[in-house]
């Protein structure tokens, strides 16, 4: 149940928070595991006097590192040293769905420039195909959205094309870009999709998270 998996997530924080050497420059996830990550890494930073700066990928990650005591840089300004993240699907090629945050543009901006990102999960997370559980989240300008949703269900097989809206506002979720979210059901998801689905107009990410280098880290 919900006990195990925070067990779960904790001991992949302590895990990770066991990583950082001095001088290290991070790449912080968004998401509950990411938090509980970073609470880890805030309290050795500050224990053991370490020098260390965070690239954060979300406002709510960039607020967790000041309350947590990290000081932040950005992705214009340095390369991330290693990163970690958490992820909302997990297959045995170390293939991720990620973006359940909304923060997928980000994420995937600082995995691709870190030469390793600890991917924590909990034992949930698993999966024999990717797309099994999940829908993929995509990021669309918002003057894009007839297009894309136009051009999905025309071009691939989905199930549900669904616009993601906000829950305690009225509307849709806005991006820190200013997109929205498309969640789509896709009914057998493969690699090229990533391809295909971004060579669409107005897509401006997708939450298929493929080949990067990850190691992932379950406690
Ligand atoms: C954020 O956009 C997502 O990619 C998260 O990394 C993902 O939802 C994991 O969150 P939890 O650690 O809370 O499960």
């Amino acid at each position: 149940g919900e006990i195990d998996n925070r067990q779960e997530k904790e001991k992949a924080a302590k895990t990770v928070s066991k990583k950082v050497s001095n001088g290290d420059i991070i790449g912080v996830g968004s998401g509950s595991t990411s938090l509980l990550a970073l609470e880890a890494i805030g309290r050795r930073v500050r224990e053991e006097a370490m020098e260390v700066k965070a690239i954060p990928t979300s406002k709510e990650a960039a607020l967790n590192c000041a309350y947590f005591g990290v000081p932040t840089t950005t992705l214009t300004d340095e390369r991330p040293s290693w990163g970690f993240d958490g992820a909302d699907e997990v297959d045995g090629e170390r293939n991720l769905i990620k973006g359940r945050g909304g923060a997928l543009l980000a994420e995937k901006l600082v995995m691709a420039s870190s030469p390793l990102t600890y991917i924590l999960v909990d034992s949930r997370k698993f999966v024999k195909k990717l797309g099994e559980k999940s829908s993929v989240p995509i990021e669309v300008d918002p003057r894009a959205i007839h297009l894309v949703e136009t051009e999905l269900i025309k071009s691939f097989h989905v199930e549900s094309v669904q616009l993601r809206m906000a829950v305690s506002k009225d509307g849709p979720v806005i991006t820190e870009s200013g997109n929205v979210i498309f969640d789509v059901k896709f009914q057998n998801l493969n690699h090229k999709m990533e391809y295909e689905v971004k060579a669409i107009p107005g897509v401006v990410e997708t939450g298929l998270f493929l080949g990067y280098s990850v190691e992932i880290l379950t406690s």
